[in-house]
């Protein structure tokens, strides 16, 4: 493990300005004073219900827009002044995003050799026989039979195996960081697990180090020795993943902990007498919204924000 994080966030922030063509402009502050890091080789879980600004933080890292406060740095490396174009190219290449819908970054008029092939000539000049070998080796990495899969179409492969391309893409375009935005929400539940599964080995294997975004905290500690719990835009708590859930500190990590909601929705009242719960969320919401204050360290490594022991009890 080297001394310099692979990824760093310092203070990072994104505000929206929005100019709607009636009505007056508004702002959204979707991400406010993100500090975070992963080490090489390990994967940092970045959990938090709809709206939170889990995306925003995975497209600020994949450059996708520039940030409006602090920085992004990729092995020390400001990531916002990477303005040549060979040291864009690399960056690019090092920084992959996995999509929630397994269709988004497939073309669906391609096979899924052609998906393969493409980068692996690209970015690795590979042809011929060393091509064809290739190919298969990043299939054989993400547990797909090539003679299954190669001359296959999106379409013809299930949700599961279209992800597993889109992990092998990543590998056949020599990724280094993998943005994992949901990676597993649209599968079925059946599934998920395999797929987390190959992304773990993918990590302990091929050192490919991870930032997974997910609603389910549940699902963190499995991929994720880190844990991060974004609140309205803010990390509310970090900490090792098993810490994190085992003992949760903030009472938005506790609610996260006490439903799986879904991706997609807030929380919402349940039928069932849900209704205090819903006013606890929205209290706690309330809360968190503010600014937080300076992180305390409750246990080592394991940080909360805003400890807000009124609300513990409810
Ligand atoms: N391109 C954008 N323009 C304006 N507002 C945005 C944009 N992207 C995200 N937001 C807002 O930022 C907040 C965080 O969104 P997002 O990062 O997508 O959250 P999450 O991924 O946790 O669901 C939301 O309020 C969302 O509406
Ligand atoms: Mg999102």
């Amino acid at each position: 493990m080297s001394e310099q994080p692979l990824l760093q966030l310092e203070n990072a922030g994104k505000t929206f300005h929005l100019k709607p063509m009636f009505g007056a402009a508004k702002e959204v502050v979707a991400m406010r004073n993100i500090s975070l890091s992963v080490e090489q080789g390990r994967a940092l879980a970045v959990v938090g219900e709809s709206g939170s600004g889990k995306s925003t933080l995975g497209r600020a890292v994949t450059r996708l827009f520039s940030l409006t406060e602090g920085r992004v740095l990729f092995k020390g490396r400001d990531i916002s002044q990477m303005k040549s174009r060979s040291e864009s190219l690399a960056y690019n290449r090092a920084v992959q995003m996995v999509f929630q819908d397994p269709f988004a970054a497939l073309n669906p008029a391609h096979t899924i050799r052609h998906h393969l092939e493409r980068p692996l000539k690209l970015h690795h000049k590979l042809s011929g026989w060393a091509l064809a070998e290739a190919v298969k080796g990043v299939l054989a990495d993400v547990e797909l039979d090539p003679d299954m899969a190669l001359s296959k179409y999106p379409h013809e492969l299930s949700g599961g195996q279209r992800q597993r391309v889109n992990l092998a893409r990543a590998l056949a375009v020599g990724a280094e960081l993998v943005v994992a935005d949901e990676p597993t929400s649209m599968l079925d539940v059946s599934i998920r697990k395999s797929v987390l599964g190959l992304m773990k080995r993918m990590k302990t294997d091929r050192g490919i180090t991870f930032l997974y975004i997910t609603h389910d905290i549940a699902t963190a500690h499995y991929l994720a020795e880190d844990t991060a719990v974004m609140f309205a835009g803010q990390v509310v708590e970090w900490g090792p993943s098993e810490r994190v859930i085992a003992n949760p500190q903030h009472p938005y990590t506790k609610v996260l902990l006490s439903a799986v909601p879904d991706p997609a929705q807030r929380f919402v009242a349940s039928e069932d007498g849900g209704r205090a719960f819903a006013k606890g969320v929205e209290e706690v919401r309330a809360l968190a919204r503010k600014p937080a204050g300076l992180p305390v360290e409750v246990e080592p490594g394991h940080f909360v924000r805003h400890r807000l022991t009124q609300l513990d009890a409810a």
